[in-house]
């Protein structure tokens, strides 16, 4: 195995410099430790550089990269942010991404600016439902999986069970690369299969020990670990070697393998064991498709695309900024790039990058690279900026919303502020806005998870000073109309449905019930309903083809 170390090691240290870039996102059920790990990976890289960034318990619950309000109120992550730092001559990427599930549609956009992932497993718990959900939007991407299996130092479900669970509930195999002796109380530490190493646990980081294992067989490794474990060790391994799957850098790429890591974050213990083999073989960006071609990450012209918006990041300036995932060429500060949707040039002339809260001005950047830049209402998620040429990236899939309120503004004074919010808001892609024809003075709010309500209504007060009205409505699909008759010459349940219109002036219809939309499927046979805005405009251009 260690020639696949070697390997690997020299194209890090040669390749070009997204070759040495590692983007990619921690997907875990709450409370696995996410938190606790991505601090931990922050120390390592030099990112947190004071300890008192670290803050105590109830500060840091919510990490240095939460900088909402509401989410150190409510203890979650609601947004996704990004965070940088350097190991071994690697840049490392770290999309944040939200755990609660009512934000998986904010998840799903992140995974995309991705190229790996890495799922954090509480060794007590397993596979839990949120990291099902995670893994599946992973698995629909293709991106390769790291499984880092988190609270050794409690006591947990034993190493093959948990492989067994892997495989059974995710249907990925996997190669564990470090391996846990003992649990809870009895925890020794953690085996190199790799190396042949044995590094002994302690809480303390800078007491750590590690032992060259040139042969697992030696007695004096007994004196180390203890009869019971040592002999346990040796035969885990031995059924590891001849049962397990072997590493086989391929099959991790193509997302079929999961390399499995096991520690303690909160001892920051095994932590830079799963560091050292991840930049290692997590891959570099990749090539990317376009709408008609593809972009490699070494082509000599610029290209990203926007996959989040966040407005008023910094309270205090009030400005949005966009993320944009780099896929290929140089960034450099002050270039002039095509927003290739709507055909302008733009310069980008104040990017910038993330640690935690801090900002940074960006001067260049590569392929894998994220930036954060100015956006004065320009961009909407999914947009491609081009240095040449006119290259699209596909849209971002959106998810259908199945909540639904109607929301309207008490104080007439606060009128604009509300529209301002509302526009803003919604174009960060949180809540999606729909109005009646016939009436003007509220609007109805769409949104995939109930929480991104309560995450709107504090907003807008918190951020633009107003005082929402909010009454829930019934319904729970939204469909968007594919019809050649106008909606006034449908039969459908009146009560039932409600004929609204999005954004872009789209006629969408908000069923209480799958009957009722069943029903105006039966009753008009011509008519097509799409879940999404963009499943309407990809069907409607397949029609014209
Ligand atoms: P999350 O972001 O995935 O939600 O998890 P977070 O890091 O906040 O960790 C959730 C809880 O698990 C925290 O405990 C944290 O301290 C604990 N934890 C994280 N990693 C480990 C580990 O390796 N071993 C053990 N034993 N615990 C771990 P808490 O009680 O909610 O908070 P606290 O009082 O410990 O800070």
């Amino acid at each position: 195995m260690s020639v696949e170390l070697e390997r690997a090691a020299a194209l890090l240290d040669e390749g070009p410099p997204y070759a040495r870039r590692r983007t990619f996102a921690i997907i875990s059920h709450p409370d696995a430790g996410k938190t606790t790990l991505t601090e931990k990976l922050l120390l390592f890289g030099g990112a947190i550089r004071e300890a008192g960034a670290v803050k105590g318990r109830k500060a840091r619950r919510h990490a240095t990269s939460d900088w909402m309000e509401i989410e150190k109120q409510r203890g979650i992550s609601v947004t996704s942010t990004v965070l940088q730092f350097d190991y071994r001559g690697c840049r490392l990427n770290l999309l944040d991404t939200p755990g609660h599930e009512d934000f998986s549609e904010d998840t799903y956009r992140t995974l995309a600016a991705a190229d790996s992932a890495v799922m954090l497993i509480d060794a007590a718990k397993g596979v839990e439902p949120q990291t099902i959900k995670l893994f599946e939007v992973c698995r629909m991407r293709g991106i390769p999986i790291f499984t880092f299996v988190n609270k050794l130092d409690r006591h947990g479900k034993d190493p093959f069970e948990l492989m067994e669970e892997i495989e059974r509930v995710l249907g990925i195999r996997s190669c564990p690369i470090t391996w846990p002796i003992g649990m809870g109380p009895d925890f020794q530490g953690i085996y190199h299969r790799m190396d042949g190493r044995f590094e002994r646990f302690t809480s303390r980081t800078e007491d750590m020990e590690s032992i060259d294992v040139p042969d697992l067989g030696d007695p004096s490794l007994a004196e180390v670990l203890g009869e019971p474990l040592w002999r346990k060790l040796q035969e885990d391994i031995e059924l590891l070697d001849v049962a397990g799957d072997p590493f086989d850098p391929d099959l991790v790429r193509q997302g079929r393998l999961t390399p499995m890591y096991f520690g303690s974050a909160i001892a920051n213990f095994g932590v830079a064991a799963f560091l050292e083999s991840f930049i290692r073989f997590a891959p570099p960006p990749g090539p990317r498709e376009t709408v008609d071609g593809r972009v490699h990450p070494g082509d000599p012209a610029f290209t990203g695309f926007v996959f989040k918006i966040q407005a008023n990041m910094n309270p205090a300036h009030r400005d949005r900024v966009a993320f944009v995932r780099i896929c290929s060429g140089k960034f450099e500060r002050g270039m002039t790039v095509a927003h290739v949707r709507t055909g302008k040039r733009i310069s980008l002339s104040q990017p910038q990058q993330f640690f935690g809260q801090e900002r940074e001005t960006v001067d260049e950047a590569y392929a894998g690279d994220i930036i954060g830049i100015h956006d004065p209402g320009l961009f909407r998620i999914g947009d491609t900026l081009a240095e040449r040429g006119q290259v699209a990236f596909p849209p971002l899939p959106s998810f259908s919303p199945e909540h639904f309120a109607r929301v309207s503004v008490p104080n007439a004074m606060k009128y604009k502020q509300f529209h301002k919010g509302i526009a803003e808001l919604s174009e960060e892609g949180a809540i999606q806005v729909f109005r009646q024809a016939n009436r003007t003075e509220d609007l109805i709010l769409g949104a995939v998870g109930q929480l991104q309500f309560d995450v709107f209504v504090y907003r807008m007060k918190a951020e633009y000073g107003v005082d929402v009205d909010m009454v829930r409505l019934p319904y729970q699909f939204a469909r968007w109309l594919d019809s050649k008759d106008p909606v006034d010459n449908l039969q459908f349940d009146r009560y039932a449905t409600l004929v609204v219109r999005d954004r872009d002036e789209r006629t969408v219809l908000l069923f209480q019930t799958e009957f009722a939309m069943q029903w105006l499927l039966d009753k008009n046979p011509n008519v097509r309903l799409h879940k999404t805005s963009l499943e309407l405009v990809a069907s409607q251009g397949r029609a014209e083809e």
